[in-house]
């Protein structure tokens, strides 16, 4: 059995499995014209983010058993195509859920401790001690939207911070979501990317936060209308906002989002620490192998 590894993981992992009845083909940087040609070869694909698994793909890999994405969104693979060609799809949601705890983490302190300005202020020769004036997290309302296996780990820290907290989840929920908009200092997403999730958080949404709160996402470009947050940003109708995720990735040079200086930007670098990277790429390995057997 052969397996192709389309994007990058952790090849320390990789190398604990070479001994194995299968065979892992590790090529990261394959592009989507070399992988539509090759992947009638493979039984099994494993990918992360980069790689889109199309229709394409998929009806062109005819041996293809099971799909594995090392980490939690599954967005980029067409699910439809893999369930009519009866391709089992895997996923690791619980791998990297404490990572993007953590960053969640440090986005919220950026924001409120502006350390972005203190940072490159730092480094452009000033001493912005009186301009850098921030806030507690102590005290303060963080709405969580989506509550899984991230959502319920950040509200365990947040509370032990001190931190009221409200979430919103399609099941479980201790508030509306315009209650959590409205009430909330600080509102993070965490949503999968859904037919139903897409552009979830609009105009409507945004105009009920608080001038003074902050926006995040973490999870998802798409689940937000891009003009809607551009505009509220661009008016100062919210505070700022921290965003990890783009409607578009890799964000393009120009993009109209590195200009304005109420937003501070990180990569899509929520899953991006190297336990998280060994557990999701240990944790995929494996589902595979199991559903190639
Ligand atoms: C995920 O869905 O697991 C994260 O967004 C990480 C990623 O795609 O790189």
């Amino acid at each position: 059995m052969k397996v192709l590894i389309a994007d990058k993981i952790d090849d320390k992992v990789l190398k604990l499995h070479l001994s194995k009845s299968v065979k892992f083909d590790y090529r990261p940087e394959v592009t989507p014209e070399h992988l539509l040609k090759i992947i009638k070869n493979y039984e099994g694909l494993i990918v992360r983010s980069r790689t889109k698994v199309t229709e394409k793909i998929i009806n062109r890999g005819k041996k293809l058993k099971a799909i594995g994405r090392a980490g939690s969104g599954l967005d980029n693979i067409d699910l439809i195509t893999a369930k009519k060609n009866n391709i089992v799809v895997v996923n690791t949601p619980g791998a990297n859920s404490n990572a993007v705890v953590e960053l969640t983490l440090g986005l919220i302190f950026s924001l409120l401790r502006k350390l972005e300005n203190a940072y490159s202020s730092m480094k452009d020769g000033l001493w912005l001690k009186k301009d850098l004036k921030g806030q507690e997290l102590k005290g303060k309302a963080v709405g969580i939207i989506g509550y899984g296996n991230i959502g319920k780990k950040l509200k365990t820290v947040l509370e032990s911070l001190g931190v009221k907290t409200y979430f919103f989840s399609r099941h479980k929920k201790n508030v509306g979501l315009k209650e959590l908009f409205a009430k909330s200092d600080i509102v993070t997403i965490h949503l999968s990317l859904t037919a139903e999730t897409e552009n979830i958080i609009n105009n409507k949404m945004l105009f009920l936060m608080k001038p003074s709160s902050y926006l995040i996402n973490i999870s998802r470009g798409g689940v937000i209308e891009e003009e809607s947050l551009y505009h509220a940003l661009k008016n100062n109708k919210i505070a700022g906002a921290a965003l990890d995720v783009y409607w578009s990735e890799p964000l393009p040079p120009d993009s109209k989002w590195r200009k304005l200086n109420n937003v501070i930007m990180t990569p899509h670098i929520g899953a991006s620490t190297s336990e998280a990277l060994t557990r999701a790429t240990s944790e995929i390995m494996e589902k595979v192998i199991k559903n190639l057997k």
